[in-house]
């Protein structure tokens, strides 16, 4: 779906929100990021960009090929206080994607985790009651705040007992943007991502994105190894979805509050991987046994129950995994020189 066509989903009440509005992403270099930037770009928004282009994650100055020159592009970390309040001031939105994103990098790094997913939430909402306090927020948290699921289709309100230093950050980042939005009203919003897929995401390495890199491995024909039997049940969802949501729950969210996206498909990791082989026309799979560290970190089957966010803005998903592939083959067959 190009972005004029994502646009034409987004309500009239959400999309002249953004028009001549001063919104601000933070790691809008990065997969999700950069598809905001895309889109608000496109709404007519005076986008602002803050990003440090930190090697290990995702970002590229390509994701915003198209745009550069209609949006300011900070170079700066997030854990900057003095820069931060001074890009929050006068803002009426952020997007606040920066972080640490693997579950398996938090574990060898567990300060930075903290450092990015704990400390610069409170940089970020502390800059925003000062400086800021009418503007809307939001905060990109994961599914993986849940941790062993134990009943499906997952609500916000199922147990949170998060299996990595990651996810226990992601659920404090959460708790902060409720706390200051009962103790300051501080319009904050948290959004539990489950598994995103689409162009712009990186795919240098398999760590951030399975599906980023099964695609890959299928363009370059190799074969794909799957764990166990194949059979857990994920929810992949598209970019384009995300980006939906994210524009309707920054404007009409309440404030505090979490909410889940998800696919609603409930595709097991076997028809994932069929999916992608058939669509690449390369490639094969090998089912292959659990490595130790992997089965540590497995939270069984996850299909996310999204009535919540489907009563509160009215959104719901709209791509189906074999069409968002489709795109996604189509762009990185494309710019693969750039992704690689
Ligand atoms: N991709 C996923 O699987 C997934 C799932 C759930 C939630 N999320 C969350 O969504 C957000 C965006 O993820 P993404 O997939 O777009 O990641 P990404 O790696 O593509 O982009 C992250 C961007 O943030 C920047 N960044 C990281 N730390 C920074 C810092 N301290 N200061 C300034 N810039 C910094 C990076 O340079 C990069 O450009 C993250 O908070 C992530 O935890 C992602």
């Amino acid at each position: 779906m190009a972005t004029a066509e994502l646009l034409k989903r987004v309500p009239e009440s959400v999309s002249t929100a953004f028009r001549n509005k001063k919104v601000l992403i933070t790691g809008g270099l990065g997969f999700i990021g950069s598809n905001l930037a895309q889109a608000l770009v496109g709404l007519g928004a005076k986008v602002t960009i803050l990003d440090a282009l930190l090697p290990q994650y995702g970002g590229s100055h390509f994701n915003l090929q198209g745009i550069e020159s209609q949006l300011e592009l900070v170079d700066g970390n997030i854990l900057d206080d003095e820069l931060v309040e001074k890009l929050v001031t006068g803002t009426n939105f952020i997007f606040h994607l920066a972080g640490q994103i693997g579950y398996l990098d938090a574990k060898d790094q567990p300060l930075t985790d903290l450092d990015f997913n704990g400390r610069g939430n409170l940089i970020m909402l502390e800059a925003v009651r000062r400086q800021a306090p009418k503007a809307r927020l939001m905060f990109s948290s994961s599914r993986l705040v849940y941790g062993k699921i134990q009943s499906l289709p997952v609500t916000e309100e199922h147990p949170t007992n998060p299996q990595s230093l990651y996810a226990i950050h992601k659920l404090l980042g959460e708790k902060y943007y409720a706390y200051y939005a009962h103790n300051f009203e501080v319009g904050g919003v948290s959004i539990r991502i489950p598994n995103p897929y689409g162009p712009r995401q990186q795919m240098k390495h398999s760590k951030y994105s399975i599906v980023g890199w099964f695609v890959r491995q299928a363009m370059d024909g190799e074969t794909i190894k799957i764990f166990g039997d194949g059979s857990q049940q994920r929810d992949y969802i598209f970019i384009d979805d995300i980006v939906d949501a994210c524009l309707r729950l920054i404007v009409q969210g309440q404030a505090g509050e979490v909410y889940n996206v998800g696919s609603h498909e409930k595709l097991t990791f076997n028809n994932m991987v069929d999916t992608i082989l058939q669509q690449v026309g390369s490639g094969q799979k090998q089912n292959v046994s659990w490595p130790k560290d992997y089965e540590k970190n497995e939270t069984g089957d996850y299909v996310a129950d999204t009535s919540k966010i489907e009563q509160a803005v009215d959104w719901k998903p709209q791509v189906n995994f074999a069409d968002g592939i489709a795109e996604m083959v189509q762009y990185y067959r494309e710019n693969k020189q750039e992704y690689w």
